[in-house]
């Protein structure tokens, strides 16, 4: 079977993650690799549209694993081991945790570079560039922690927008240029309804003025990982400078309400 270097590299969180994986991970890392790309090559050649899981289905696989679907991807590897973390500078700034915890970042870095080519307001870039890092720490709920985490540090619009989307990608919006992606199936199974808190919220944005603001978050947000897109996050960092208010005492340490959870991120090997 012929393997895509790059992509099988590109699937691990880059070169980097996987010089600091030992010998025995790498080869579980592979097989797995192989397995997927064997199904994926099995059903394409049958013609078989993919087969999405139940809800049921998808609870069938609870006790079946030692790590909660929930964990941030700081605290568990869903390929071989976790990696030996790099201390942060003294005083920590936003790109530090870029380039040392949320590294490869590519789906935000993909979706906040398609909101600068879409032509999209600096808070909503910059609100597409932070919206889903805060899945490194924690998953249920990533719009209402992804919020609080930045909510110190950015415009009231963008923190807004980040809360937000997690509710707005459950709801369609053809106008806007949203529909349900193929990826929910696979993750929350082909029968799953929002709970009573996301239907509650999605009634409240319908009618909120800053509607469009986590709507465009949803429509630039990208579901189909592309290996061989090339970003970084050179391009932002002037929206960075304008918009996001960097404490001099470093992230974590500037005794903001949101200090502990950048601290955390710092030191996911912390044990209490
Ligand atoms: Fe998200
Ligand atoms: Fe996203």
């Amino acid at each position: 079977m012929e393997i895509d270097r790059r992509s099988f590299i590109a699937s691990l969180g880059g070169a980097a993650a996987v010089a600091g994986m030992d010998a025995e991970a790498k080869a579980d890392a592979l097989e797995h690799y192989m397995e997927e790309q064997l199904d994926e090559q099995v059903a394409a050649a049958q013609g078989q549209p993919e087969k999405f899981p139940t809800v049921a289905e998808i609870e069938e696989r609870i006790d079946k694993s030692n790590v909660r679907r929930g964990a941030g991807s700081l605290f568990a590897s869903n390929r071989g081991n976790v990696k030996k973390l790099e201390k942060l500078p003294k005083n920590a700034t936003l790109l530090d945790f870029y380039k040392l915890r949320f590294e490869p970042a590519n789906h935000v870095l993909q979706s906040a570079t398609r909101a600068l080519k879409t032509g999209m307001s600096e808070e909503i870039i910059l609100a597409c560039l932070c919206h889903d890092v805060v899945l490194n720490l924690i998953k249920p709920d990533h719009g209402w922690w992804g919020a609080q985490l930045f909510e110190p540090y950015v415009p009231e619009k963008t923190s807004f927008a980040i809360r937000y989307h997690q509710t707005l990608r459950f709801y369609a919006d053809s106008e806007a240029g949203y529909e349900y992606p193929d990826q929910y199936y696979r993750i929350f199974g082909t029968d799953y309804t929002p709970p009573p808190h996301i239907e509650a919220t999605y009634k409240m944005l319908k009618n909120h003025k800053w509607y469009m603001e986590p709507r465009l978050v949803t429509v630039n947000d990208l579901y189909a990982f592309d290996p061989k897109a090339v970003v970084t996050i050179d391009p932002f960092m002037d929206i960075i400078g304008r918009h996001f208010k960097q404490p001099k005492e470093g992230l974590g340490q500037d005794n903001s309400p949101s200090s502990h959870m950048w601290r955390t991120i710092a030191n996911p090997d912390a044990p209490l």
